[in-house]
């Protein structure tokens, strides 16, 4: 929550209409003083007063490069009901100048792009440009390749989609769902692993004996949990000695339309009650926090929680 005097300060930032022109164009791409005065035709003192006044107040990071500076919004640092406010202008504002500013800037960066080596172009935001081959997909894929799993366990499995790619780095891989139909295309798509099994099964209740995983996995599932804490001590339970269990779940959100749409039960987790869940267990915490913040509004952020049996 922010205090009265801060919510006016923080307004009086954003109500100018310089400031916003600025904040939309480095919204999206990292850009430099010279590159904003080409794109918005002010005067450049302008709009370095104006950079210099959003850096400072922690909206804006930058970063140089040989004699440029690049500045980008610094979403990750911005306190979230700035976010919250940043996040509502960016979304209803409808205004010519900035579709101009917006045709101005894509064209600035084509030519930008095309005038160095695209390493160097994208420099700092790679993940935010296509490159051929480098799909998530193929990241997931790579980077396993360093993990050596044991007995899987992937609770709320879904249509197997993660147990596909989990499957040839581990001995097991245990697919749980309470849906019969999902389940069903969980054995279609994975018809020639032979190391991956199937169980119609609630994630409140396993029928598996204890510590008979090396590894569990809740991913998006705890969401579609009555009784989420439930869930976890399943997890634990059925956890060997030096297990691991992975958690992504959504970060606690707002967004009822959302949470009906996909008929979750909850809207998400603090990162506080998630770890809260996870010690009453007696797992230990490697890392509980956000490790993520979508890129599209609503802007959902997903929560991740790596915890080990001792
Ligand atoms: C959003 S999907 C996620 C699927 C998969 N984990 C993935 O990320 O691709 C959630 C799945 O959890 C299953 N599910 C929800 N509650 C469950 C429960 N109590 N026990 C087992 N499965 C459950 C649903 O049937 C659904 O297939």
């Amino acid at each position: 929550m922010l205090a009265l005097d801060s919510t006016v300060n923080w307004l009086h930032l954003f109500g100018d209409p310089t400031r916003v022109r600025l904040m939309a164009l480095v919204a999206s791409e990292e850009l430099t003083v010279a590159e904003l005065t080409a794109i918005t035709e002010l005067q450049q003192p302008r709009v370095s007063t104006h950079l210099g006044k959003l850096r400072e107040a922690g909206l804006l990071r930058d970063r140089k490069v040989g004699a440029s500076t690049f500045y980008a919004v610094n979403e990750a640092a911005m306190p979230r009901e700035v976010r919250a406010i940043w996040d509502l202008l960016r979304s209803e504002i409808q205004d010519a100048v900035l579709d101009s500013d917006k045709k101005r800037c894509q064209g600035l960066v084509k030519a930008r792009e095309k005038a160095t080596a695209w390493p160097d172009a994208v420099a700092g935001q790679m993940e935010r440009y296509y490159s051929p081959g480098r799909t998530w997909e193929a990241t997931a894929r790579g980077i396993l390749g360093f993990a050596h799993l044991g007995d899987v366990l992937d609770g709320g499995s879904g249509d197997g989609t993660i147990a596909q790619l989990l499957a040839p780095r581990a001995r097991s891989v245990t697919c749980v769902d309470r849906s019969e139909r999902v389940i069903d295309a969980a054995r279609a798509r994975l018809a020639r692993e032979k190391n991956v099994s199937f169980v119609v099964g609630d994630m409140h209740e396993l029928a598996f004996e204890a510590e008979r995983f090396d590894q569990v996995l809740l991913f998006n599932m705890l969401t579609y949990a009555h009784t989420p804490s439930r869930v976890v001590a399943e997890a634990a339970r059925v956890l060997r000695r030096g297990g691991n269990l992975v958690i992504i779940t959504l970060d606690a959100h707002h967004n009822e339309d959302v949470t009906e749409a996909y008929q979750h039960v909850n809207s998400g987790f603090t990162a506080a009650v998630l770890k809260k869940m996870i010690v009453k267990c007696g797992l230990e915490i490697e890392y509980c926090g956000v490790s993520h913040r979508e890129r599209r509004a609503p802007h959902f952020e997903v929560l991740n929680a790596f915890a080990r049996k001792p």
